[in-house]
């Protein structure tokens, strides 16, 4: 039993850039790795409560966690071992949370009080909508690291930088005064996927991994491990079984999801370097 969870938000201002099926697949890796995992679907489309099956579904979801700051009555069991999930109970951008948290500037803190109360899990990821607003401010501030998917293009890029420098320098606190969430700006760590091999894709990651680190002190960085444009992530998706199981080996030059994943966590955390996922087929 780990003391305090490392929590991770997905976020980016932009949709379609794989926030809900990487976050979800890199839970179900770590699951398979025997980390305890704990799901949080913060996207009202609710793409990650639908994700995976579940073996038993909690009385609550997240719009209880906000309200009560605490995750009592709110945890669903996956069909997958290790993996939980906070499913998203409110529907529609003008739904229940976001009044909840217009209500009060405390409200905000919420969801961090929640968190901190567990005890039970290696790692949590909250997933969001790609867009920026007020259930995304309540997850920066509960999360130790921001993880931030986008696509290898060009217009995407430079939207995502600006927004990104953008949204670093909101939360950097001013000289003498406490940043506006009393927390520092958690790390941004920036996951190209979608990679499809192009020079474009490859000038795009270059361009990124430059600007971010002249332009931000290097609190966001852009990973090492890109995840390539696959079939067996969608494929996946629609089984609703996690990538890595789906493929865990393949022919040719792009590397298998199960290559990819582990890479992925193993650069994220190096803690579990050589730890390697297991499952009943
Ligand atoms: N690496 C990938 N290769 C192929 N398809 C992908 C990959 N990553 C995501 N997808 C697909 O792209 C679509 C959008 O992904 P999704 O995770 O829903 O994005 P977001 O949550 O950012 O809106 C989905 O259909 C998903 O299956
Ligand atoms: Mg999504």
């Amino acid at each position: 039993m780990s003391l305090k969870s490392k929590t991770y938000g997905i976020f980016c201002t932009k949709g379609g850039v794989g926030k809900t099926t990487q976050g979800a697949n890199l839970g179900a890796i770590l699951a398979d790795m025997k980390q305890r995992v704990l799901l949080i679907d913060a996207d009202p489309q609710q793409s990650m409560s639908r994700f995976f099956e579940l073996i038993e579904s909690a009385p609550y979801g997240l719009s209880q966690v906000y309200r009560s700051a605490s995750t009592a009555g709110c945890i669903s069991n996956t069909v997958i071992p290790n993996l939980d999930i906070i499913l998203n109970d409110d529907k529609g951008s003008e739904g229940k949370i976001p009044n909840f948290l217009r209500e009060s500037i405390l409200h905000f803190q919420h969801l961090r009080h929640a968190l901190e109360q567990l005890s039970e899990y290696d790692y949590i990821f909250i997933d969001t909508q790609g867009a920026s607003g007020i259930i995304q401010e309540s997850v920066i501030m509960a999360a130790d690291v921001l993880l931030s998917p986008i696509k290898p293009q060009i217009l995407d890029s430079r939207e995502f930088i600006h927004g990104t420098i953008e949204l670093v320098n909101k939360f950097k606190p001013k000289p003498g005064f406490h940043s506006i969430t009393g927390r520092p700006m958690p790390p941004v760590k920036v996951l190209i996927n979608l990679w499809d091999r192009t020079t474009t894709a490859t000038e795009v990651s270059n361009h990124l991994r430059c600007t971010f680190d002249k332009e931000t002190d290097g609190h966001v960085t852009v990973l090492n491990t890109v995840i390539p444009t696959l079939k067996a992530y969608s494929e996946a998706a629609g089984l609703g079984i996690p990538a890595h199981r789906h493929e865990p080996s393949r022919e040719g030059p792009t590397r298998s999801a199960l290559d990819t994943l582990l890479e992925l966590v193993y650069e994220l955390e190096p803690k579990l370097y050589g730890i390697k996922p297991e499952w009943n087929a």
